[in-house]
């Protein structure tokens, strides 16, 4: 399963980056709005820092306003992908950009149907979100095993994104049913580095170094 981060902050993507565990960025308008910076210089320079898939979403609702909102971000790198809301409307955008050899992400699945319906219209990807299926009691990673069974008895390339990740177990439970990418927040990938009988370990190992010193 790789990594993608889903932010619209440059410093976490660059941190990020810099682990060499980054295979690419997620970003959404809520995400882009909390920054409160113009959004096509934001994507410029992430498309600076990370040499992947960069997400960025369409606002409109109508396929022909998805399909000239994405022609537009698209031209900006050949590593940005086209997200469209998992509406009619959106697939048919997904069809248009498929003929046109651009990539697609169809956000908010959360059902199989839907990832079915979107990987038909020919969808890079699909993000069915996690957590907000958690929020209302139904188990989303049930979502990802279903998806994930799916695509591989009917042999889909579609790509599954787990969006929505809310903690670290989320990440393993989503690696362990088959998700190809987990799109998680700067704070969570700084969870999963830390365990504390490595902090405990690496302690032990200096003092038992200094303590030979002196002798
Ligand atoms: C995915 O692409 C979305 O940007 C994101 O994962 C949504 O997560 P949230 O439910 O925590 O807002």
């Amino acid at each position: 399963m790789k990594f993608f981060i889903d932010t619209a902050n440059v410093n976490e993507i660059r941190e990020v980056n810099e682990w060499g565990v980054l295979a690419g960025v997620t970003t959404n308008p809520s995400l882009v709005a909390k920054e409160g910076r113009d959004f096509e210089e934001t994507l410029k320079e992430i498309i600076d820092i990370v040499d992947g898939p960069i997400s960025a979403e369409v606002i409109s609702l109508d396929a022909e306003g998805m399909i000239e909102e994405g022609e537009k971000l698209a031209s900006l790198s050949k590593n940005i992908v086209i997200k469209v809301p998992m509406t009619i409307e959106g697939l048919k955008a997904v069809k248009y950009f498929t003929k046109k050899k651009i990539k697609t992400n169809v956000t908010l699945v959360f059902s199989a149907t839907q990832a079915l319906l979107a990987a038909r219209a020919g969808a890079t990807y699909v993000s069915p979100f996690l957590g907000r299926l958690d929020d209302i009691s139904h188990e989303g990673l049930q979502l990802i095993k279903d998806i994930s069974q799916i695509f591989s008895v009917h042999n889909i390339e579609t790509e599954i994104i787990s969006a929505s990740v809310r903690h670290p177990l989320h990440v393993v439970e989503c690696a362990k049913m088959g998700a190809d990418i987990a799109t998680i927040p700067y704070k969570i990938f700084k969870q999963m580095v830390q365990h504390p009988l490595t902090d405990i370990g690496i302690e032990r190992f200096l003092a038992d170094w200094e303590k030979a010193q002196q002798k």
